[in-house]
């Protein structure tokens, strides 16, 4: 399956099937003319699929190397820059060169960010071995690097010039991440696609999306209270013999954020509909410095909470949260963190989306239809925990 992005002179081709990660080199050289490659990862991924990588692509013709950094956030700090610099000066990388980013969500931002300031920019393409980078972080060009002060706080606009997403690598990724880029794959159905949501509530578990067939699901469907319309799924994968509902759902997911990224590239408005849950979530993960819920466990008690708070206010549907509720209890994350709103206001208040205590909340009507709500803190009950 392939889609495009199309941001005129930025558009991209992304490339989503089992065992794409092999054809690498063919897919590179239809974008790049250079000689030199160098694959970013981390000490957790590239033993797994980076060595092989790095052979297949010298295989392929190219000078391939490899720069390999601890796993986890620490990695994506401001002061691990200049030796990933030196490196690429160190190997003479040139402007006609490409790196390419494999791994989460962490190494896609790290090679993005340095792609797009080494030389004042390089071409290079996203290899997302995380469900959260597949269905989110590798497409749409946000890159950046955290400070001490925050994440993400320096960071740019630079698109790849290519995304390939192989979802058989999902199989050695740890629960703890599949959970996470599970909220992530439920915010996409609560703005975007009530079908993906039904769908999402007739699976069980990642395991049942990963290993169920399409067909076998719409059917299922078709005779419970969710019809969907399966020639419309099953058009999308016409070359691919027996598609599982995870092809569908990664599919879903990207075609959802490339149509917000197409028409706000920039995130001045429709992309913003993606941070839905996200401004609980952040004040959440900052109150406990990143060390209580994960980014997904925060993002899902979010969507809940806030639209907890919108069902009382008349501002979305009654029964909302309930659905809500409901699909993330299914996938095992957490509804309530037992935190006074007090302490989240104040971290809120810090969040530089929020500055001046103005908010831009993301609501939904209802399942599928999500809107934003400018407000401010006051939003938010005092009494109440959250
Ligand atoms: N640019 C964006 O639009 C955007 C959007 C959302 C999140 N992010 C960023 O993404 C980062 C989080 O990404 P993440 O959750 O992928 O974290 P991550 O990159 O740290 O990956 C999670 C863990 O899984 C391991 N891993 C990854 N793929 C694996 C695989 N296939 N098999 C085994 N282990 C594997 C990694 O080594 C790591 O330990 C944060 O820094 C966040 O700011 C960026």
């Amino acid at each position: 399956m392939k889609l495009h992005v199309n941001l005129g002179k930025n558009s991209y081709d992304i490339y989503m099937k089992e065992g794409v990660l092999a054809e690498t080199p063919e897919l590179i050289r239809s974008i790049f003319k250079g000689k030199q490659v160098v694959i970013l990862s981390d000490d957790n991924v590239y033993p797994l699929y980076g060595t092989a990588l790095q052979e297949s692509i010298q295989l392929g013709g190219f000078e391939c190397h490899s720069i390999v950094l601890p796993h986890g956030e620490s990695s994506k700090n401001i002061d691990g820059l200049p030796a990933i610099y030196g490196r690429l000066a160190a190997l003479k990388i040139s402007r006609s060169d490409l790196i390419i980013a494999l791994g989460g969500g962490v190494i896609g931002d790290l090679a993005g960010f340095v792609a797009s300031t080494y030389l004042r920019g390089i071409a290079f393409v996203q290899i997302p071995t995380s469900l959260l980078a597949q269905v989110d972080s590798s497409v749409g060009g946000k890159v950046a690097v955290d400070l001490k002060e925050g994440k993400n706080l320096v960071g740019s606009f630079y698109q790849p010039q290519l995304v390939l997403i192989d979802p058989l690598v999902l199989r050695t990724l740890p629960e703890r991440y599949i959970s996470d880029g599970m909220a992530e794959v439920i915010k996409y159905g609560c703005i975007k696609d009530s079908h993906l949501f039904d769908m999402l509530s007739v699976c069980n578990s990642f395991l049942d999306l990963r290993d169920t067939l399409l067909s076998d699901l719409i059917d299922q469907m078709r005779a419970s209270s969710h019809p969907y319309d399966i020639d419309v799924c099953l058009d999308h994968f016409k070359s691919q013999k027996q598609p599982k509902v995870l092809d569908y759902v990664l599919y879903r997911c990207v075609d959802i954020k490339r149509l917000i990224v197409e028409q706000d590239q920039y995130d001045m408005g429709e992309r913003m509909l993606l941070n839905f849950g996200h401004t609980i979530g952040h004040a959440l993960e900052q109150l406990y410095q990143y060390e209580r819920e994960s980014h997904g466990e925060a993002v899902a008690i979010g969507m809940y909470q806030l639209t907890q708070l919108a069902e009382d206010k008349g501002l979305t549907k009654r029964g909302t949260a309930e659905q809500i509720l409901n699909l993330i209890t299914r996938y095992q994350l957490p509804s309530k963190a037992q935190v006074a709103t007090q302490d989240l206001l104040e971290a809120m208040s810090v969040d530089k989306k929020n500055l001046g205590g103005k908010l831009n909340l993301i609501l939904l009507n209802e399942i599928g239809d999500s809107y934003i709500y400018p407000t401010d803190l006051s939003f938010f009950d005092q009494s109440v925990s959250i």
